[in-house]
């Protein structure tokens, strides 16, 4: 995608699963990749396989998403490092812990709302201002289609989803003319390492009555292709949607 030859996309959730995925793909573009995790030598792994193998630049940095100071020296990491930032895709989230709303634990609530609502919201709080400061671009969120669905024993991850979509909505309009773009992915399962444990957890989980009818679950680079068309010059008149990568689950 020759769009992306020249920007700087940072990924957060970069070490692992969708976020490995984009930052790959955002690599063999031509883009110079911010690998951004909690999990650093996960990160470092990811942003050394770019360096060795992609068209540009790649550098790792440690980010604890939920914590303000940490997401603010990322971006600015970021710019230092290259001068500028073009766009972002939020990645970093954590699955469901499993447990119906009344037996799961206020700690795992507030884990979750930490990382995907409160981190996503800080994560495009200080990204939205550096891409600005580039002359333009886009960010990318995301979400789930737990977001608008009842997942069971998933309250939490439900909660914090639908309040992703939110922050995407009131972004997107917040941004409007700014020449920043904000929109959002609800996938469904995913083969990820986070999908695969917890497929080993409920196996059930791969029963045919409980997999979207396209009847398989989604690649990592199948969620991350749409998430990198995104936040490239491609979907240039996207802006404020939240869509379905999902087989269907959702229109089901
Ligand atoms: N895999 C699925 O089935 C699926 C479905 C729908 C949505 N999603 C969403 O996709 C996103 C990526 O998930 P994945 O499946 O690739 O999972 P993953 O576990 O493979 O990757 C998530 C990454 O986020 C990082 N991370 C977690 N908490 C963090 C924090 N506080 N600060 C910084 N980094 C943190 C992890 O270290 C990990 O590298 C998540 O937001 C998830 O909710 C996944």
């Amino acid at each position: 995608m020759k769009e992306l030859r020249g920007k700087v996309i940072l990924v957060t959730g970069g070490a692992s699963g969708i976020g490995e995925a984009a930052a790959t793909q955002l690599g063999e573009y031509g883009a110079s990749v911010v690998v951004a995790d909690r999990n650093l030598a996960g990160a470092e792994k990811v942003s050394a396989e770019l360096n060795s193998h992609g068209v540009a630049e790649a550098i790792a940095v440690e980010v604890e998403v939920s914590d303000e100071e940490s997401v603010r020296d990322l971006v600015a990491a970021a710019v230092d490092t290259f001068g500028r930032l073009d766009g972002a895709i939020n990645c970093a989230g954590v699955p469901p812990a499993g447990q119906p709303v009344f037996e799961l634990d206020l700690d795992a609530f507030e884990r979750a709302y930490l990382v995907n609502l409160r981190g996503m919201f800080l994560s495009l709080k200080y990204e939205i201002p550096a891409i600005r400061q580039a002359g333009g671009g886009a960010v990318v969120a995301i979400s789930s289609t737990a977001a608008v669905r009842g997942l069971p024993f998933s309250p939490e991850y439900c909660a914090t989803k639908s309040g992703v979509n939110g922050l995407v909505r009131a972004a997107a309009i917040d941004c409007a003319g700014s020449g920043v773009r904000v929109n959002g992915l609800m996938p469904d399962g995913t083969l990820t390492p986070m999908m695969l444990a917890a497929i080993e957890r409920m196996p059930a989980l791969e029963d045919p009555a409980n997999m979207p009818p396209i009847q398989r679950w989604a690649r990592p680079e199948e969620v991350a292709s749409a998430a990198v068309w995104l936040v490239s010059d491609q979907a240039s008149y996207v802006h404020g949607a939240t869509i379905p990568i999902d087989g269907a689950r959702t229109i089901f």
